[in-house]
């Protein structure tokens, strides 16, 4: 069993990696730069360019999310009562938590919405019309990208405290953990919540910059880490 789940840990590895690695790509670099370049080149790049990294995007991240639920099931079966007092079940499932939440952002809201971007820029190349929502769709996947940036700062940290830092958690009583879960998930719930309607006019500041984000993502983990020490 231990060779079986260190290959999913390796999958998940390196699935993560080519995920995060191009979500940072489409932040950091492709929108600024398709801010900036000529609406030729930026049609060119949407047609060619967007299809290939978002093929590897969306399947990094569902490999990414099968191993990871997989060993994730197979912890908490493992060690059944005690697992949500354990420093691992604790850190995991906060972590696991973003990370689904963002495998769902991506597969749910930035694939569809950029599937019209791309179809829009196509028929504009061969001289149609733009597709009417294809604005809107793309304001839609740029705030959930943002949004994924942000959880993916403080989703790290958990996954990584999961083995390596047992200390942050320690052996808090269950009622304490729960304390922790509901809070955790209200500030969680209240950040998706905006990623869902900020198009439609709610506030999306400060994922408006690019700044903005890392700096929201580095002050929620800075929440959470509090949260942990103060609650636990
Ligand atoms: C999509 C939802 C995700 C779930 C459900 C999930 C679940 C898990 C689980 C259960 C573990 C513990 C493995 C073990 O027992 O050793 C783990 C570890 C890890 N995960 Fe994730 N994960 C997710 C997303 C991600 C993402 C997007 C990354 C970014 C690259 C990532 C990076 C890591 C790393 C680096 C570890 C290793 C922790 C260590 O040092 O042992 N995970 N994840």
């Amino acid at each position: 069993m231990e060779f079986v789940t260190q290959i999913l840990r390796w999958i998940h590895f390196l699935a993560g990696i080519t995920w995060i690695g191009l979500l940072y790509y489409f932040n950091f670099v492709q929108t600024p730069f398709f801010g900036e370049t000529d609406p030729a080149v930026r049609s060119g790049a949407i047609q060619k360019l967007v299809p290939r990294a978002l093929w590897w995007f969306r399947w990094g991240a569902m490999f990414t999310f099968l191993a990871g639920i997989l060993m994730y099931l197979y912890e908490w079966v493992r060690q059944a009562d005690v697992f949500f007092v354990s420093p691992y079940g604790v850190s995991i499932t906060v972590g696991g938590v973003l990370g689904i939440l963002m495998f769902l952002n991506v597969w749910l809201i930035i694939w569809p919405c950029q599937k019209v971007v791309i179809a829009s820029a196509a028929q504009v190349a061969q001289g149609g019309q733009a597709i009417p929502e294809a604005a809107g769709r793309a304001r839609r996947a740029a705030l959930a990208s943002r949004t994924n940036t942000l959880f993916s700062i403080p989703m790290l940290f958990f996954m990584g405290a999961s083995r390596h830092y047992p200390s942050l958690v320690g052996q808090p009583s269950g009622n304490a953990v729960a304390t922790l879960f509901i809070i955790v998930a209200i500030l969680i719930a209240a950040i998706e919540l905006n990623c869902l309607v900020g198009t439609q006019g709610a506030t999306k500041k400060p994922l408006d910059s690019v700044s903005g984000t890392l700096w929201a993502g580095f002050l929620f983990w800075l929440v959470l880490i509090l949260l942990f020490e103060i609650i636990l």
